[in-house]
């Protein structure tokens, strides 16, 4: 027994020496290893971060805002100084960011604003609204005649961002669901305000509601089983699917491909994940946005650095995150298809041609 404390007692004793000796000037939490988007982020900080003399971590959530908070006040007790973070949930980070704020740490919003707290300092993220335009602009462009089948899914609605994206959606499609190009087959509180251009935040929280995805591979699979084994044949043939994301794409073009009464379907995505890059050559996911997670890691570090210089912050946009305005920088979106594909992915440098099959 006293052999166990002693051996306890020394176990605690190097532990703590352990996280005394980290130090992390920049602090990053992104939310789960679990899809290949957070990884691209995780890979370009990590070459952004080779080549700057602050000291930066990175931590992951795991889909879990208690591991976040966690983390949190480990790279707070790590003294950083400033925090990068991708919140799990946007609402319930308020607490995390605020702890981190009360240490005197400068707290950037990465790619999702954090909802209803004055503790953000900065937000770095995408034009989120231009991604969803940029979806249903690709399902218009490729849509004819009149009827066509219009099956909507969106993403988690604990994350900012399924807002933005749908709202976006919506913008362009709304005029095309109300001129009758388009029907919608699978979600009721959509049809019911399908003729206002503009909705309220209820509005789309209630449409949402009915189509999440929870941004879960799982989840889009059987709520489009279950839509597909709702509707009729007519209202299957040729469908027109908003997929808020690579991820849920393929698992929900893969239910539309099963489907005997589908003859043929579009459907969009974002991320450019090399899964989907490969889904997009082979012709079975229509597009993908493309976000550069090179400028969105570049553009997080600048503004960690300048903060840490305490030179000037530059930002080109203000988000209001519900309790004030957060001064933001925005970046571009870029459509890929299969025709710009190579350009775009492998021309760029984003990825090696190496990495996929049957690139022209
Ligand atoms: C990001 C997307 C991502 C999704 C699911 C969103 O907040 O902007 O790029 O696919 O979360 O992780």
């Amino acid at each position: 027994m006293k052999k166990l404390l002693t051996l306890l007692l020394a176990l605690a004793l190097t532990l703590s020496m352990c996280s005394a000796a980290l130090a992390a000037d920049v602090g990053i939490v992104l939310p789960t290893r679990d899809e290949p988007r957070w990884l691209q982020d995780q890979a370009r900080f990590e070459s952004v971060i080779a080549d700057t003399d602050y000291t930066v971590e990175v931590l992951f959530s795991q889909g879990s805002s208690a591991t976040e908070l966690t983390n949190v006040e480990t790279l707070i007790a790590q003294g950083m100084k400033v925090l990068i973070i991708c919140a799990q949930d946007a609402a319930a980070a308020g607490i995390a960011v605020e702890n981190a704020r009360a240490e005197g740490v400068t707290v950037i919003s990465y790619d999702r604003l954090i909802t209803d707290t004055e503790a953000v300092d900065y937000y770095v993220t995408f034009d989120s609204v231009a991604v969803g335009e940029a979806m249903g602009q690709y399902l218009i462009d490729n849509a004819e005649g009149t009827g066509n089948s219009l099956y909507l899914y969106a993403g988690a609605q604990t994350d900012n961002n399924a807002f933005l994206f749908f709202e976006g959606a919506w913008n362009v499609l709304q005029p095309k669901i109300a001129d009758g190009t388009f029907v919608i087959r699978n979600s009721s509180e959509a049809i019911a305000v399908q003729d206002k251009p503009e909705l309220t935040r209820e509005e789309q929280a209630a449409i949402i509601g009915q189509i999440t995805t929870d941004w879960d591979f799982n989840v889009a699979k059987s709520k489009a089983e279950s839509h597909l084994t709702a509707a009729t044949a007519d209202e299957k043939g040729l469908c027109y699917i908003l997929a808020p994301n690579d991820g849920t794409a393929r698992s929900i073009a893969d239910v539309f491909a099963a489907d005997a009464d589908v003859s043929g379907y579009y459907v969009t995505g974002q991320d450019a994940e090399v899964a989907s890059v490969q889904y997009v050559i082979d012709g079975l996911q229509s597009m993908t946005v493309f976000k550069d997670t090179r400028t969105l890691a570049q553009d997080a570090m600048d503004m960690a650095i300048a903060v840490l210089e305490g030179s000037d912050v530059v930002t080109d946009a203000t988000y209001n995150n519900g309790a004030i305005d957060v001064p933001s920088k925005q970046s571009p979106v870029v459509v890929v298809t299969q025709d710009n594909v190579k350009e775009a992915l492998i021309d760029s440098g984003y990825y090696e041609a190496s990495q996929f099959t049957g690139l022209e």
